[in-house]
């Protein structure tokens, strides 16, 4: 037990999987294991990022859980409300989709899709302000990490949208995710001791940012797994998971959410 009351958060990210069958599938699977041994809402909160195309079907699929599970969206556009802007979803349309939640920064926006400082800013501005909570993910390279600057990159990640971010919404809208980008589906996670003085310093970082800066979940991604989740969870800082592959299985998921419902 780490004595922290920040509820954890476990997510699922499904990046560019899977396909509509196979989705519906997961998440009946996912359903039943609640179903059948609950994870008290109280002890863990739980949330799948599908596809776009798939926010709302999977939403549906999962209003009769036996306890809520949130969706999430996987990114948003850098422009706000409505217009003519081919191929973009605003954070006000994911709003009126009733999708509450939206991923920004993930490293493989920042790096295949060119996510500058400037479209992060933008994109958090928008969600905040249409009232959407954001899961910012932050995160150094192996080349950065093995240069001793891990820290630096990190929390300059942090500062960077700090502007845009009142102390209100930083209370009550805001996920930090860090995904240190060597350790994202490469099987290799950062060990619990790297992983927990990383999570202390963005710490440092948010209570020197915002008053709410002790309250705020900061989850860890990359390469989290049933056998890995329990000593993750196990350390004061980590309040949480943002998962990628192993989010694709069910039992895996909720291995994963079990070890964050039973060790925080
Ligand atoms: P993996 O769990 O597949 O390493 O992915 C982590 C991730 O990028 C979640 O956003």
């Amino acid at each position: 037990m780490s004595g922290s009351t920040i509820i954890p958060w476990v997510v699922g990210n499904w990046k560019m999987n899977p396909m509509q069958a196979n989705a519906k599938q997961l998440v009946q699977e996912f359903k039943q294991l609640l179903a059948q041994h609950d994870i008290p809402a109280a002890q863990c909160h739980l949330a799948v990022a599908p596809v776009t195309i798939a926010l709302t079907t999977v939403q549906t699929a999962l209003a009769d859980a036996a306890r809520p599970v949130h969706v999430v969206a996987q990114d948003v556009s850098r422009i706000a409300g409505t217009g003519a802007y081919t191929g973009e979803v605003s954070a006000e349309l994911l709003k009126d989709s009733a999708i509450d939640y939206v991923l920004i920064g993930h490293s493989e926006r920042r790096e295949i899709f060119a996510d500058d400082v400037a479209a992060v800013q933008a994109k958090i501005k928008n969600a905040l302000t249409a009232g959407l909570t954001v899961i910012y993910c932050v995160g150094e390279s192996l080349e950065q990490r093995e240069q001793g600057i891990a820290d630096q990159v990190v929390l300059q990640q942090i500062c960077d949208v700090a502007t845009v971010i009142s102390a209100e919404q930083w209370q009550q809208q805001m996920i930090i995710a860090y995904e240190p980008i060597w350790a994202i589906g490469t099987g290799k996670t950062a060990s619990p001791q790297d992983a927990q003085a990383m999570h202390a310093k963005i710490r440092e970082g948010l209570t020197q940012i915002t008053p709410a800066g002790q309250q705020i979940a900061i989850l860890y991604g990359g390469s989290v797994k049933p056998e890995n989740a329990a000593e993750l969870a196990a350390c004061p800082d980590i309040n949480g998971a943002l998962v990628g592959g192993a989010s694709l299985n069910a039992e895996s998921f909720y291995q994963i959410a079990r070890a964050f419902a039973d060790n925080k």
